[in-house]
C-alpha cells in the first residue's frame, strides 16, 4: 500500500558529506520523493520534532545537536514505507546498527546517528507538519 514517511538527513551526515548516497539508496530502493529542501532548524522545531523525548536526560543535547548546522528533510512515498525506511536506517545506537543499514554504514554513535525517520503514521503526520505544508507536498 502506498505510504508516506518524513525523513531527516541529520547534520552530522550533511558535514560529511553523504547527502546523495542516502537520497540514492532512497531512489534506488524505489522510493518517490514527494517533498525535499535543506533547512537549518530553528530550536521550536527541534523540540517540536523531539517533543516525545521532552523528559528525556538527552533531550537538550539532541535539541542543539538537530541545530548545529543544516539538515535535508523529505517526504518519501511507497509501498510500506514508514517500516520499510526504518529497516533501512537500522538501529538508533548506529553502534549496534546492522551492516547494509545506512546507521549501521556510516555512523558509529546513538545521537550523532546520521538520519532520522517517522516511527508511525501518527508520528509522520506530526513530523511532517513542522517542515513542510500541504502544498509542498506533490501529488
Ligand atoms: S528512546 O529512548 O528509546 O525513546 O529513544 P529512541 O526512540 O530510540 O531515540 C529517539 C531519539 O533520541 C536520540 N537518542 C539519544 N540522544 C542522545 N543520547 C542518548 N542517550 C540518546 N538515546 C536516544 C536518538 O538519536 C533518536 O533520534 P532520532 O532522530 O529519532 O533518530
Amino acid at each position: 500500500m502506498a505510504e508516506r514517511t518524513f525523513v531527516m538527513i541529520k547534520p552530522d551526515a550533511v558535514r560529511r558529506g553523504l547527502i546523495g548516497e542516502i537520497i540514492s539508496r532512497f531512489e534506488k530502493k524505489g522510493f518517490r520523493i514527494i517533498a525535499l529542501k535543506m533547512i537549518k532548524m530553528t530550536t521550536e522545531q527541534a523540540e517540536e520534532l523531539y517533543s516525545p523525548h521532552k523528559d528525556k536526560p538527552f533531550f537538550r543535547s539532541l535539541v542543539e545537536f538537530a541545530t548545529s548546522g543544516p539538515v535535508v528533510v523529505m517526504v518519501l512515498e511507497g509501498n510500506n514505507a514508514i517500516d520499510v525506511v526504518r529497516l533501512m536506517i537500522g538501529s538508533t545506537d548506529a553502534r549496534k546498527a546492522a551492516p547494509g543499514t545506512i546507521r549501521g554504514d556510516y555512523g558509529l554513535d546513538i545521537q550523532e546517528n546520521v538520519i532520522h525517520a517517522s516511527d508511525s503514521n501518527d508520528s509522520y503526520e506530526r513530523e511532517y507538519k513542522i517542515f513542510f505544508t500541504q502544498e509542498e507536498l506533490l501529488h
